[in-house]
């Protein structure tokens, strides 16, 4: 019994270390955006959750990164997403566009 727990633990870590290991960057992303709160209107996986919000799936990381940029900076403008941009790093702001984007 104890070690069948033990193996069934170990393989657990191991799943974990292998999906870390393979999909760390967009397991960072999950977890940012819906620390950001970018979820709350994009969705988890960049589906809007309403029409009056953009889709972010499918979109280029470069353009993402870009228009995040652009928001931070004010060369984008617009209210709700000048709000969002202002409190983002260079690093969030591509670890966002790299789980968004493709
Ligand atoms: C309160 C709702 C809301 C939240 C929260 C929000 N956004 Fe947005 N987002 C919008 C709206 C509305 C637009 C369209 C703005 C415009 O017309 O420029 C937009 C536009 C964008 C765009 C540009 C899309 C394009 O096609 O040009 C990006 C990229 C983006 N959001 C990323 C994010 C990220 C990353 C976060 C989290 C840090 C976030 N948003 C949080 C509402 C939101």
């Amino acid at each position: 019994m104890i070690i069948k727990n033990v193996f069934v633990k170990s393989a657990m870590l191991a799943g974990v270390m292998l999906l870390t290991a393979c999909g760390g960057h967009d397991v960072d992303g999950a977890a940012l955006a819906a620390e950001k709160g970018c979820v709350a209107c994009h969705g988890t996986k960049g589906k809007a959750i309403a029409p009056m919000y953009p889709n972010l799936n499918g979109q280029w990381e470069t353009y993402l990164r870009k228009q995040l940029v652009a928001y931070r900076d004010g060369s984008r403008q617009n209210a709700i997403m000048a709000l969002q941009a202002q409190n983002l790093s260079d690093e969030d702001i591509a670890v966002l566009a790299a789980h968004y984007g493709n």
